[in-house]
């Protein structure tokens, strides 16, 4: 485990939710956006349990409260969850939901942006619209969270992470649209690392593999042969696992959190030898296809 240079993460101990290789490390305070379903419930759950006040954020308001109360009724000592519903495309929208926030908790120590989307399909089935769609929630979503939560965050310091994918370091079939507003993610935060870490904000992001949760559900169902047989053969992670691997690697020093061992295995031959990946991974499509 790598020390953690940010100072500002409340040092408080609390009994750990998710099993004893999650942190120790309390967030009195955390925003998550998509914090309904999925990733960001995980995340808004071992939150909640380890004693943070977290506001959770999404757009339909029915499912954002029934989960709120759900994860306040599992939490733990002054722990609870609070809905404040908000479109991340929608930059004035998100902003007033973050002041609302604010207002009820305070500022925030930790914001987790989860809410974004996967629409899988072959490149030549895609419109320019399909792009434009990604982009918004993934890419321009990102961008309106981390506005409008940063004049909160660098009140008392804080931790900004956005989820990115897997597949925005390392390319996979069926997801031009997607790969590429999660490479643009990633690049967002690899800025947004440099310019506000002298404002007292750490600024982190989450690339994980294939995930099984509501919205996985959802992308399976356009998703192309040839991307179902790449990702089946990777293994299905559970939102709780995420979120535990999360929170144990904000303990840590590495700016890209990605869950799962034989993951950052591959993240790292991609860095040391792109092409021998770039070769594996055709020859592996090219295996598959043949098997029509
Ligand atoms: N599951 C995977 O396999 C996987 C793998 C790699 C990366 N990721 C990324 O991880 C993140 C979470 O994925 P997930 O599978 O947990 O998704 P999910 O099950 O679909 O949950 C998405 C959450 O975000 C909210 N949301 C979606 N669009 C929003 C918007 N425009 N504004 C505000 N809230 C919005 C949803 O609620 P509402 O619909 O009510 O707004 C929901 O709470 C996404 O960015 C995804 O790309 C997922």
């Amino acid at each position: 485990m790598f020390a953690n240079p940010f100072a500002f993460a409340d040092p408080l101990e609390f009994a750990d939710p998710f099993g004893k290789d999650v942190p120790l490390t309390r967030w009195s305070t955390a925003w998550v956006f998509g914090g309904s379903q999925g990733i960001g419930r995980a995340v808004a759950e071992a939150l909640a349990a380890g004693g943070s006040r977290v506001a959770i954020f999404a757009r339909r308001p029915e499912p954002l409260e029934a989960a709120a109360l759900e994860i306040s009724a599992h939490a733990g000592g002054d722990g609870s969850a609070q809905a404040f519903p908000a479109d991340v495309e929608d930059a004035l929208g998100v902003a007033a939901a973050c002041d609302k926030a604010a207002a009820t908790f305070g500022p925030p120590r930790l914001v987790v942006n989860c809410a974004g989307r996967a629409r899988p399909r072959r490149f030549v089935e895609l419109t320019v619209e399909d792009l434009r769609a990604t982009l918004r929630a993934n890419l321009e979503g990102a961008w309106n969270v981390s506005q409008a939560a940063l004049p909160h965050l660098t009140e008392r310091g804080g931790t900004l992470v956005h989820t990115a994918s897997l597949a925005g370091l390392i390319g996979v079939y069926g997801y031009s649209d997607y790969a590429a507003s999660k490479a643009g993610l990633i690049a967002l935060c690899e800025v947004l690392r440099q310019e506000l870490e002298p404002k007292g904000v750490d600024v982190r992001v989450l690339c994980p593999p294939d995930v099984d949760t509501p919205g996985f559900s959802e992308e399976n169902r356009s998703k192309p042969r040839e991307t179902r047989l790449l990702s089946g053969s990777g293994g299905l992670l559970t939102a709780r696992e995420v979120a535990g691997d999360l929170l144990k690697g904000l303990e840590g020093s590495r700016w890209q959190i990605v869950p799962g061992r034989t993951n950052r295995l591959a993240v790292r031959l991609k860095g040391i030898a792109p092409g021998l990946v770039d070769r594996l991974l055709r020859a592996r499509l090219r295996r598959l296809q043949r098997q029509d």
